[in-house]
């Protein structure tokens, strides 16, 4: 389908400020021309407007809650209005907590449509805090929990009713950072995490194969891609860095793989930070992976 750039700058749920600025690095890497290059029909919509971040300290265990909940509506709309039309969203960050508001928009146009929905969270963080266990007060530590229906009611009513999907529908990958509680909160939700860990084990082509597995003509594929995810030796322009990340060939065959389906209908781009990159690096090798995730492939018997 046709693609929609939406950019959504703002950091409103991060611990460092300049994921605002992610929308621009990754237009000035080239975003745009990348898929032209990669054939597809796309337009840029610019970004959308937002409140400003008030960099406060946190209330009741959240920073922020009524901007976050805020920009997230925001989100949620231009999402569901591109996907309404039969365009495919690819939101810009942004910090993490904007996947929220892009799945819920995705949920409530699958509902509508009865598609089924598959959520592959690429991450280094499972972001399944609440504010009893978060660490941080930072709230892209937090949508997946609130998608769940687990989080304060203004984030867990975004679309509605809540939650907005089910954990089963979700797959984590490259997960290598959980907060304690966090942890014990996952295992009581069943989501399903192939850590970094696993990868390991048992390598990034059986993950992808799990991850994807029972994919059919009826599936709606969202990919949330949260720069993090990467290895920090090659992406280091983001604020919540963790060594131990897939490296370059790991994550192409990710995306490489999710192109494989052709379901991806709709991605997130988040948590690019370039005030902690170094000449766009991280921007440019984000870009180069969202190619491979529309059909860029190094294979030869294709
Ligand atoms: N687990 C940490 C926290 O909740 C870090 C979360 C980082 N999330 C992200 N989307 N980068 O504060
Ligand atoms: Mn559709
Ligand atoms: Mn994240
Ligand atoms: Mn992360």
């Amino acid at each position: 389908p046709p693609v929609t750039i939406i950019g959504a700058p703002t950091d409103i749920g991060a611990g460092h400020r300049g994921a605002r600025l992610g929308p621009d690095a990754l237009r000035i890497a080239g975003l745009h021309e990348a898929l032209v290059g990669r054939s597809v029909d796309v337009i840029d919509r610019g970004n959308l407007v937002g409140p400003q971040n008030p960099w406060l300290d946190a209330v009741d265990g959240y920073r922020h809650l009524a901007e976050v909940a805020e920009w997230n509506r925001i989100v949620m709309e231009a999402v569901y209005a591109e996907l309404s039309i039969g365009r495919m969203p690819v939101m810009l960050g942004g910090d993490h907590c904007l996947g929220l508001g892009s799945i819920t928009g995705v949920a409530r146009h699958c509902r509508e449509t009865g598609k089924k929905l598959r959520v592959l969270w690429l991450d280094a963080h499972a972001d399944f805090n609440t504010s009893q266990v978060t660490p941080s007060g930072n709230i892209h530590g937090m949508p997946v929990a609130c998608l769940c229906g687990l989080g304060p009611q203004p984030l867990t009513h975004l679309g509605g009713d809540a939650p907005a999907i089910t954990p089963d529908v979700v797959k984590q990958i490259g997960i290598r950072s959980v907060d304690p509680g966090e942890k014990q909160l996952i295992k009581e939700y069943g989501l399903d995490v192939y850590d970094m860990r696993y990868i390991d084990e048992v390598g990034m082509r059986r993950v992808m194969e799990e991850a994807l597995e029972g994919l059919d003509e009826n599936t709606h594929l969202h990919v949330s891609f949260d720069v993090d995810f990467l290895d920090p030796l090659i992406a280091p322009g983001v604020g919540t860095t963790v060594p131990g990340g897939p490296n370059y060939r790991e994550a192409s065959l990710v995306m490489e793989m999710i192109a494989d389906t052709g379901r991806m209908a709709s991605l997130d781009i988040v948590e690019l930070n370039p005030v902690l990159d170094t000449k766009n690096a991280t921007g440019l090798l984000a870009v180069d992976l969202v190619e491979s995730l529309f059909g860029k492939s190094t294979l030869m018997r294709d």
